[in-house]
Formats: C-alpha cells, sequence, structure tokens
C-alpha cells in the first residue's frame, strides 16, 4: 500500500510517498522545499513568513512528490499530515491541503503528531526496530525521552509513553542559540557540528542536571554560560570559536547520552531509538552508538537523511496510525499546535 505523509509545522514544505511491505517501509520519493535561505536573513523562522511559503510551495511540491514517484492520487491508499505540535499558521497549510485532499478523493485521512512523525523515521531504514523501545528525540522544539510498546500484530508501536523532557530549551534550540552567540548562521546546529571538528572541548560547561534522579532536561544554562564566556572577550580568534563550539556540542552530546543510558539502564529497552532534527548530528550518533554498545543495548538510528522535518516520517506514523484504526477525516480533522505525545 501507498501513504502519502505531508509535513509543514515548520520550516519545511515536503511531500513524500512511502509504501508498506510485508515487514519494512520503504520510501519511493521525498521532496522537500527548504525554507532556510528565507529564515537565515531574519537569524530564525518568522511564522507568518514561513506560513506564506508554505502555502506557495505546497501544491507543487506535492505534485513533484507524485511525479518522482511515478503515480497518481488514485494509487494512494492512505493521505497522512502533521496535524501538531508546531506552528499553527504553518500546520494549517499542510492540514487544509489534507482535508480537501480527503474531501476530493475519499481516500483516509491520518492526523499524525509530528514528534511520532520523528519516532516512525526510526523505521526508514533496513531494518524495523525491536519494540518495546526507549526512544530519545532530541529537534529544534523538543528533547523527550519515549517509551514505545509494540503492537504485536505488525512491526510498528501500539502506544508511546512520555518518560522525560527538558524543563526549558530543546537541545536543537540549544545548538542554534550558541550558535547565534558566536556568530554562525541558522539552522546553528550543524554549524556547531562544522566548527567543532576544528577545535577541542577544553572549555568547561554545565552539564545540567545529569545527576538528577530523573529523565528530564534543561538546557537554558548553557547558552547562559556562553553568555558569560563571551562577555568581556569582544574579539573570539578562530581557535577559540572552534573550541567553544566543541565544548558546547560535547556538553549537549554528553548530558543527551547519559540521561538516555539512565532510563535504558531502568527500563530496560529491547532497542533504543534516536531520532530528530540533532540525531543529524556524527558526534551524537557515533557516542551513543558506542556508550548503548558498551553497555549491552541495541541502537536504532533514523537514516541520515530522514532526521530533519521530512514527509516521509510523516508517511510512516500515519501507516501507523491507519494499523491503529486511529482515523481522522476532514469533517474533524483540526490542527494542535501544542499537542503532548504520549501524556
Ligand atoms: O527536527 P527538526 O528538523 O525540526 C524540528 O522539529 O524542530 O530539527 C531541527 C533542529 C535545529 O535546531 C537544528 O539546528 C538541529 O536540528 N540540527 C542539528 C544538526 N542538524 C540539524 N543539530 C546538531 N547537529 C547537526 N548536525
Ligand atoms: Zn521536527
Amino acid at each position: 500500500m501507498n501513504i502519502l505523509g505531508i509535513e509543514t509545522s515548520c520550516d519545511d514544505t515536503s511531500v513524500a510517498v512511502i509504501k508498506a511491505e510485508a515487514r519494512k517501509l520503504r520510501v519511493v520519493s521525498c521532496v522537500t522545499a527548504s525554507q532556510i535561505l528565507i529564515h537565515q536573513k531574519t537569524a530564525g523562522v518568522v511564522p507568518e513568513v514561513a506560513a506564506r511559503e508554505h502555502a506557495a510551495t505546497i501544491m507543487p511540491t506535492l505534485v513533484a512528490a507524485l511525479k518522482k514517484a511515478g503515480l497518481e492520487l488514485k494509487n494512494i491508499s492512505a493521505l497522512a499530515v502533521t496535524a501538531g505540535p508546531g506552528l499553527a499558521t504553518a500546520l494549517l497549510v499542510g492540514v487544509e491541503t489534507a482535508r480537501a485532499l480527503n474531501f476530493a478523493t475519499g481516500i483516509p485521512l491520518f492526523g499524525v503528531n509530528h514528534i511520532a512523525g520523528h519516532l516512525a523515521s526510526c523505521w526508514l531504514g533496513e531494518k524495523a526496530p525491536k519494540l518495546p523501545a526507549l526512544a530519545l528525540v532530541v529537534s529544534g522544539g523538543h528533547t523527550e525521552l519515549l517509551w514505545l510498546v509494540k503492537n504485536p500484530k505488525n512491526l510498528g508501536w501500539l502506544t508511546i509513553r512520555l518518560i522525560g523532557k527538558t524543563r526549558d530549551d530543546a537541545a536543537g534550540e540549544a545548538f542554534d542559540k550558541t550558535a547565534k552567540l558566536l556568530g554562525l548562521p541558522y539552522p546553528g546546529g550543524p554549524e556547531i557540528a562544522k566548527l567543532a571538528k576544528k577545535g577541542r572541548p577544553v572549555i568547561d560547561l554545565p552539564r545540567p542536571m545529569l545527576n538528577g534522579d530523573n529523565f528530564e532536561f534543561s538546557f537554558a544554562g548553557l547558552k547562559t554560560s556562553v553568555m558569560y564566556y563571551l562577555r568581556n572577550k569582544p574579539r573570539l580568534n578562530f581557535q577559540t570559536k572552534a573550541n567553544l563550539a566543541a565544548s558546547v556540542q560535547q556538553a549537549i552530546v554528553e548530558t543527551l547520552i547519559g540521561k538516555t543510558l539512565k532510563a535504558a539502564e531502568k527500563l530496560k529497552p529491547q532497542s533504543v531509538l534516536l531520532a530528530g532534527g540533532v540525531a543529524a548530528n556524527e558526534k551524537l550518533r557515533d557516542n551513543l552508538q558506542n556508550a548503548l554498545t558498551k553497555n549491552g543495548f541495541e541502537l536504532s538510528l533514523a537514516p541520515h537523511a530522514y532526521t530533519t522535518d521530512n514527509g516521509a516520517m510523516i508517511a510512516a506514523a500515519g501507516y501507523f496510525q491507519y494499523l491503529n484504526q486511529q482515523r481522522s477525516s476532514w469533517q474533524t480533522l483540526k490542527i494542535n499546535p501544542v499537542w503532548e505525545l504520549g501524556k
């Protein structure tokens, strides 16, 4: 069966077609119109600007995804769209497009949680992850540990429970805000990662809540520490800047891994999933892999190409909702900009 996925929750307009095969989900096409160059001018996303871009690009992106797949709407068996969380006006563009498609064609419609989409990206690799799983989702807006319970009848999940989340900034936000302080362009995560390769993590920065007896995160203090470090240094030489980038990355990665390992030791999952935009970070991928292997846990990574926002992950989560019979329709589907998964 072919599933069409639509994602417009933030700054990427993305439409994909995936094919559900016996034990595997395969991406047939995935077309993304990135707004990065537009938002670089304002060093961050202005919601109204993002929504107008989505409105301009959604139909060409949809047409391109179908064309690339060599399919027409009549070949699609399910429509999946991000209904939240995200920017309200941006979400509306995808949701209204999907509602119109559902009204016009009658193809079953599924309103998908964006974080569930990130989780589902772990099924777009070669092997479906083993469940029950502990998942670390790290994006620009979210840092969460979740518990996924297996659906005994298929390869997906039945339920998702929130284990812990950030009290303030998300990990991606910490990358983006510290990058801004260093004068690096938006989005800051990949820029910090690039610069960090030329530096060493020699600057002492906090690992907030790492030793706490819970599964919560807090990253706002990291930005403040970097701000204090920079206060009396109007001009940084290249090496210090690179060392600071390496130190920021090290602090974020160590905190994420520390908490994930602690949760894994307590909950004993069959596998650990890593997904979300920050999961593109090589250091996080490598270090988490090493830490988990050393402690006898299996890691299931979202393929690199599907870590940042994309329509394929939304189609995959929509497929699991189809299997779990969590259907919507143009009459009932609404956006939910503050939709919390697993509560
Ligand atoms: O999941 P995503 O595409 O959008 C949201 O749902 O927020 O994540 C975007 C976030 C941004 O904060 C970006 O800086 C971060 O992911 N990011 C990275 C890397 N690539 C993207 N952070 C660290 N290292 C990277 N290589
Ligand atoms: Zn995302």
